[in-house]
């Protein structure tokens, strides 16, 4: 491995994003019902669901929302306002209150972006694991995520992922909402290529129409073959089926549990190519494998809490 090479930040391999539940930091009765919602990571958003005139009500409710509800196994992010709006400064000090999981970035199109809020958390001693996502939802951001990407690789940069946001870039291309997403499908793969070529997590972005339940399925299930970890979701609905498509199947776990077994097989010792009822098996397999079952792991977890 080459010097750069390793000095990526990998991330955590077993890391559960399936479902990122997006709340408006302003609407108490949503936030009431967070702890009780089967979704791995939380968005707590500060930015375009709270209206201007509410954003220091907002930051209040989810100071004290924070300081006193348990979220458990749950990712929690704090959605800010981007850095040039009048709210970025009392929303990095909330952040710094809450010290949440992660802070999402909105509109992100430039690396230096990321830099300065990484900056700015480094110069406040906020602990490392405070993580850095970025919303890549406007042409510029599209065009630049490989150099955004890239920034992650130094060891300040507490960049882990990226977050497509389609209202943004539908507005921003005149690509109107169309199921398949068939003009969309280009921006996002280069999106989905720039995080996996430097290690970050891609969460595909929200629907909008929370009671079509058949449209949005297909959506995941779109999601999930093109390659991102996960969907931001707005409304309770959407969180199962984004849990069930983005996480393995069952025929997926029975496929990652043969190809374990079979390279635990000490008769395969040494064989980095093996034969599996006529297929070629190669180590890298087994690295997948070994991923897949600890997220399995992780969710089998989950359901045995008492
Ligand atoms: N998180 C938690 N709970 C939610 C929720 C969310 N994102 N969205 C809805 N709920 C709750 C509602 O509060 C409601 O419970 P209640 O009757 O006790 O208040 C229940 O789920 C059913 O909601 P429903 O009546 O179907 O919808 P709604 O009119 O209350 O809300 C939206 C619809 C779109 C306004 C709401 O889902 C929402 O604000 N989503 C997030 C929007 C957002 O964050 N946008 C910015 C990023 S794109
Ligand atoms: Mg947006």
């Amino acid at each position: 491995m080459t010097s750069e090479a390793s000095s990526f930040r990998f991330h955590h391999p077993s890391r559960l994003r399936r479902s990122v539940l997006t709340v408006p930091a302003i609407n108490d009765r949503a936030l009431d019902k967070v702890t009780g919602l089967d979704c791995d990571a939380v968005i707590f958003d500060l930015e375009d669901s709270v209206a201007e005139d509410r954003k220091a009500d907002a930051r209040h409710k989810l100071l004290e929302f924070l300081q006193n509800a348990d979220l458990d196994h749950r990712e929690r992010i704090i959605r800010i306002n981007a850095s040039d709006t009048p709210h970025f400064r009392e929303d990095m000090r909330l952040v710094l209150q809450c010290l949440p999981d992660a802070v999402l970035l909105p509109k992100v199109e430039e690396p230096v972006t990321v830099q300065d809020v990484a900056d700015l958390l480094g110069e406040q001693d906020a602990a490392e694991g405070l993580r850095i996502w970025a919303m890549i939802e406007t042409p510029r951001g599209v065009l630049n995520a490989a150099a955004i990407a890239s920034s992650g690789r130094t060891s300040d940069s507490r960049l882990d992922a990226f977050v497509v946001g389609l209202n943004d870039l539908r507005k921003a291309t005149g690509i109107p909402a169309a199921p398949g997403r068939t003009y969309l499908v280009p921006y996002l793969m280069q999106v989905i290529l720039a995080a996996r070529a430097y290690g970050l997590d891609v969460i595909d972005s929200v629907s909008n129409d929370f009671r079509d339940m058949e449209a949005f399925s297909d959506e995941c299930a779109q999601g999930r073959a093109m390659g991102f970890d996960g969907k931001m979701l707005i409304h309770p609905a959407q969180i199962e089926p984004a849990n069930r498509h983005f996480g393995p199947s069952d025929a997926a776990i029975a496929e990652a549990r043969l190809v374990a077994d079979a390279f635990s097989d000490p008769a395969h010792a040494g064989l980095n190519v093996i034969n599996i009822d006529g297929r070629m098996i190669e180590r890298l397999h087994a690295e997948e494998a070994a991923r897949l079952l600890a997220k399995v792991a992780l969710i089998t977890a989950r359901k045995d809490k008492p």
